[in-house]
């Protein structure tokens, strides 16, 4: 099977030398992608900056924003059977990012911003028969509740819930422990682990039997 993955954070420019960002490290979704490519099928990794190196794939592509990992995400999708959106992907961006580098002045500075595409929402609304469609909820709060709310919202089949309050697991960590929830009503407990093989886990819970 095709699978398309994604991972690591996007970075959104202020200036041409500063960015917005999120602390995460990629490592769930190289881990994802390289436990699928040892099961034999075909990854295709879209990753944001992350400092990892990349695991043999089928295809991998790396990415800066939010907009080039809709971009890649959009031209990639239609031709995988499987949809994994590990990536923290920015929900705002500056508005008018500046050409060179901005110059500080006295007082505050108020910076506007403006929302991203949100992917996962729109491949779940052109989601194609048969497709499996995973996403993340990366939550400090009500876990469980917000994870069911996004997967309702999000037209999607299942999605990993994990508690980012909890310190040793999450964003950077080398374990992690995920809550996965289905639309058929399932919730599975993967405990905390390691995240490769958490990954292999995942994976067999999500993919279709025999495949
Ligand atoms: N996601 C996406 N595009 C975005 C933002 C997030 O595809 N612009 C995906 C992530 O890859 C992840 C899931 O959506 O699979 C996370 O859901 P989301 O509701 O966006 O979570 P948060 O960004 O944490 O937002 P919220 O403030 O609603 O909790």
């Amino acid at each position: 099977m095709r699978i398309l993955i994604t991972a690591g954070p996007t970075r959104e420019a202020i200036d041409a030398v500063r960015f917005i960002t999120n602390h995460s490290s990629g490592k769930m979704g190289f881990a994802l992608a390289e436990a699928a490519q040892a099961m034999g099928h075909e990854v295709v990794l879209i990753a944001g900056p992350v400092n990892l190196t990349p695991p043999l794939v089928y295809q991998y592509i790396p990415v800066v924003s939010a907009a080039e990992m809709a971009q890649a995400v959009h031209a990639n999708a239609p031709s995988a059977q499987v949809i994994i959106m590990s990536a923290a992907v920015a929900d705002y961006r500056p508005a008018q990012p500046i050409r060179g580098k901005m110059k500080k002045k006295s007082g505050p500075l108020t910076l506007e911003l403006e929302r991203t595409e949100d992917i996962l929402q729109s491949l779940g609304a052109a989601k194609q028969p048969g497709q499996i469609l995973l996403g993340f909820a990366a939550e400090s709060e009500n876990l469980l509740a917000y994870a069911q709310d996004k997967l309702i919202r999000k037209n999607l089949d299942f999605i990993a819930a994990n508690d980012i309050s909890v310190p040793d697991r999450g964003f950077g960590a080398e374990q992690n422990e995920i809550t996965l929830l289905g639309r058929d009503g399932s919730c599975r407990v993967l405990p905390l682990q390691d995240k490769k093989v958490l990954a292999s886990a995942l994976l067999k819970l999500i993919l279709p039997a025999g495949k």
